[in-house]
Formats: structure tokens, sequence, C-alpha cells
């Protein structure tokens, strides 16, 4: 049978949530990953200290048999450079969102006004904390990412020292723009690697497929493809997996964000030997990241094996990506 090992794979945008949900959830990335950069977005966004290093502490606690190092970040506002000197230590990066943008975003910013961003933005700078940004306007919904990208560049050319990470895109427009900038970088899901509006909206709706930014047109599907499958040095893979419990995705008024933590891996292997670039994968899903953020995850080797794996219908209260259909990846195991 066909096997593909990748060694500490990371995913580099991550949503665990809390309580109850964390504790189902994370022990799924923590047993195939050596690492997640831990998105900030919980009811009360991470902007402290004391709840970013608390948080963690539930991270690691709700994964006790896993090696796996939660990459924690905190959610932007203007902060003093006294308060980034004292937390750098803790963080690997911050996240960035525009106002009320996607769940849990309300306390983000509102206004892109670099006089009032500069003091935090150049403390990040000199401190070396990169900066990630949910890059869409609140513009019509599938121009609100190429809508974004004038801000992008207008941080990049003001902080050239500052890293950005322009999270989860899905346009040709993002795409283009990664290379303008020697400061810009991209993660990538592995859903928008799969999906257009079509397969969300096209026939009957699929919640479980909606998340921001939407899955866009074959030709961003396309540009996205190219850089993932060729494992650009710039680019580095983060799910996004985000999920939601059921009743909150198959509802009048559906939560955004897709479930991949589990079959990511799996699904990764299935795209990347469908272009025959398998042998790009381990730069896309871990070397490219240790190299742009400077990160030594430990060591943890991931047998995958081609097979048919049935994707469950549902990991506790929260509906996957997937669910039901058979992939032709298995994780076979991992040390
Ligand atoms: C994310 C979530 O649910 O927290 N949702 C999503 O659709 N991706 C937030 C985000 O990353 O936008
Ligand atoms: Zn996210």
């Amino acid at each position: 049978m066909k096997k593909h090992i990748l060694l500490m794979p990371l995913d580099m945008h991550l949503h665990l949530r809390d309580g109850v949900m964390l504790e189902n959830i994370a022990p799924l990335t923590a047993y195939s990953f050596s690492g997640a950069v831990i998105m900030p977005n919980l009811i009360s966004p991470i902007t402290t200290k004391e709840d970013l290093v608390a948080y963690k502490e539930r991270i690691v606690a709700a994964a006790p048999n896993d090696y796996f190092e939660p990459y924690m970040t905190l959610f932007y506002q203007n902060y003093d450079k006294n308060f980034l000197v004292d937390v750098a230590e803790e963080i690997t990066a911050i996240k960035l969102y525009p106002a009320g943008i996607t769940t849990n975003s309300d306390d983000g910013v509102s206004s892109f006004d670099i006089k009032e961003m500069r003091p935090t933005l150049e403390a990040m700078s000199q401190l070396g904390i990169p900066l990630c940004i949910h890059g869409e306007t609140d513009g019509f919904v599938m121009d609100r990412e190429a809508e974004f990208m004038p801000i992008y560049e207008l941080l990049a050319k003001n902080f050239p020292d500052l890293k950005i990470i322009m999270e989860h895109i899905t346009t040709k427009a993002a795409v283009d723009m990664l290379d303008k900038y020697d400061n810009l970088y991209a993660t990538i899901t592995v859903h928008h690697l799969l999906l257009t509006l079509d397969d969300v909206v096209g026939g009957m709706m699929q919640p479980h497929l909606f998340c921001k930014p939407i899955a866009k047109r074959p030709e961003d599907l396309d540009a996205l493809l190219s850089i993932a499958l060729e494992a650009h040095p710039k680019v580095m893979f983060g799910s996004d997996s985000a999920p939601h419990p059921c009743n909150k995705k198959e509802s009048c008024g559906c939560a955004a964000g897709v479930f991949t933590a589990p079959i990511a891996l799996q699904l990764l292997c299935e795209i990347f030997e469908q272009f025959d670039k398998l042998d790009n994968l381990q730069t896309f899903v871990s070397d490219n990241a240790q190299g742009i953020y400077g990160i030594c995850p430990e060591f943890k080797e991931v047998v995958l094996e081609k097979r048919p794996f049935v994707v469950p219908d549902a990991y506790s209260n929260v509906v996957p990506m997937y669910a039901g259909e058979t992939l032709s990846w298995a994780i076979e195991s991992v040390d």
C-alpha cells in the first residue's frame, strides 16, 4: 500500500474554542499536528497576558496524551509597547480582525488609521511579532478580499520590518499580491484548495462548507492551487478549521466556519497526489512555516496510507467537511 510520511505537520491557523468544545476538539489536532497557531477570537477575545496564559493551559490540558505546541496569539488592539514587551515571550503572533467581519470579531479594528496603529505596529516590528490579518472589507461578499488588498499594501509599505500574514487567502488578487512585498506571507486552508462558490450554494446549500472568506471562482481556486502545490516559500498551511455545534450550522442563520481538523492531512495528500506533487507537501505543511515563524517543533512523524477512509458523520456535536464521504488517504500511525 502506498504510504506518505509527513514530519512535524503544522496548522498555522486554527480555532479551538473553549470549554467542552475545546476538550472535544483539541485532541483531534494534537493527535496529528506538532503544533498550531491558535486563534484568539473567543467570545471574550484574548487581549491580556493572564487570559492568554490561562487559555494555553486549558489547551494543553485538553490534549494530555500528545506532544502538541499551541502557538498563542493575541487579538489585535492598539497595544502599547510596554505591554507587548511583557507578553512577547508568550505569543507567536497577533491576529487582526476588522470589526464585525466574522465570528466573534466585534472588538476588532474599525478603521485602518496608520497614525493610530503606528506605535503598536512599530513595536511589533521591533519585537519580531508577526501580524496575522483576516483581510476582508465589508463590501460585496465575493469582492471583500480583493477590496482589502490596498490595506495590505498600505501596511506592508509603512511597516517593512513587520511580517504580515494574509490569512486564509481565497483569491487570485491575494496570490498576485504575495510577491509584491517582501514582508507579505499567506496561509491557505485545505477547503479553499477544493471548493468554489458552486460547491457552497450552486446546488442545494451546504452549510458545512460555508465560511469566511467564502470560496470564490474557479480562476481563484486555480491560483491558490498553483502556489500551494509548488509550496511557494511564502505560503503555509493553515486550516482555519472552525468548529461550530451542528445546531448553529444547520439552522436559520448558519455560523461561518468549516471544520476540517481531523481530515486535513488526508485531504492534503489526496490533492497533492492528484497533481503529482506529493513531494512538495512537507514544505507546504511544515517547512515553510518553520522558516517564516522561526519555530522548531518537536519531532512527530505522521504516516499516511492510501486506503479508503470514511469521514465520520460527526465529532461530538460538530459535523466535519465531507461527513460520510470516503477519502482516499488515511492516517496509519503517528509517532
Ligand atoms: C471563523 C470562526 O468561526 O471563528 N470562521 C470562519 O468562517 N472561518 C473565523 C474566521 O477565521 O473568519
Ligand atoms: Zn479563522
